[in-house]
């Protein structure tokens, strides 16, 4: 990994591609390289360099403190930021083959004891998320089987998914599931956490059908999403 110090900047990147530009909202919007965003707690940003493209995200805090302190984490080091380690973790799940999005680079803007965070990821070409699917069509019991074998494989290779929820399992063109939004996850011991997991996956798909009684989702669903995850492949 290269790292690279700016004042009261510093990038971490492995392609030589990269420049720190590229973390500036107003630098792409100004050289008309976003192509579209996605708005959450925050907005993230769908943009093209070098013929590729790429995903840009803010770190926010979430609960109460989120609202008075939306952005600003304690600095304890480098390793120990919310951006380095969402980087190493997605460099780290490559390495072991998982469906996830390579990381670009990430920045850290020290701000006294504090510190901002932002992350670069490659766009997973032709995704969607499982909710956006759901709202328009039904899936094939085959693809509810592949999304538990997939949580399943990362479950084989301990990695814990702290928001797994049902739009971060995204679906490309081709049927392939992939996983996203691994800020605050880690790998970690084997335990009840696999198991507490599904149980929050499975609340998500409830409270989407709670809000959106058309999705193509039911209990049913679930079983078979349960069945591809038992599987032994
Ligand atoms: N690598 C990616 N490729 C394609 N779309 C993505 C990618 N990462 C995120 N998105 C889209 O952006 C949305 C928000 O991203 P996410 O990382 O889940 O942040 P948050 O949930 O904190 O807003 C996702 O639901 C997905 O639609
Ligand atoms: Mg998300």
């Amino acid at each position: 990994m290269k790292i690279n110090k700016l004042n009261k900047q510093t990038c971490f990147f492995n392609d030589d591609t990269f420049s720190a530009s590229l973390f500036e909202h107003d630098y792409l919007q100004a050289n008309n390289l976003i192509t579209g965003s996605s708005v959450g707690r925050g907005t993230t940003w769908f943009f093209q360099h070098q013929q590729k493209k790429y995903v840009l995200r803010h770190y926010y805090r979430g609960g109460l403190i989120g609202r008075i302190n939306p952005d600003n984490f304690l600095y304890c080091g480098l390793k120990n930021t919310r951006a380095y380690k969402e980087f190493s973790l997605l460099e780290k799940m490559s390495q072991l083959g998982l469906p996830i999005p390579l990381p670009y680079a990430g920045r850290i803007t020290k701000k006294a004891l504090f510190y901002q965070a932002d992350l670069i990821i490659e766009l997973i070409e032709g995704a969607e998320d499982l909710v956006a699917v759901l709202s328009r069509q039904v899936i094939s019991e085959l693809q509810w089987l592949e999304i538990g074998r997939v949580i399943r494989l990362f479950h084989d290779n301990n990695i814990y998914h702290s928001d797994m929820n049902s739009h971060n399992i995204m679906l490309d063109n081709s049927d392939k599931v992939w996983l996203i939004d691994f800020d605050k996850c880690e790998q970690r011991k084997n335990g009840g956490w696999k198991h507490q997991t599904l149980e929050r996956l499975l609340r998500s798909f409830r409270k989407e059908k709670n809000i959106n009684n058309t999705l193509n989702w039911q209990e049913t669903d679930w079983m078979t999403l349960m069945q591809g995850y038992q599987s032994q492949s």
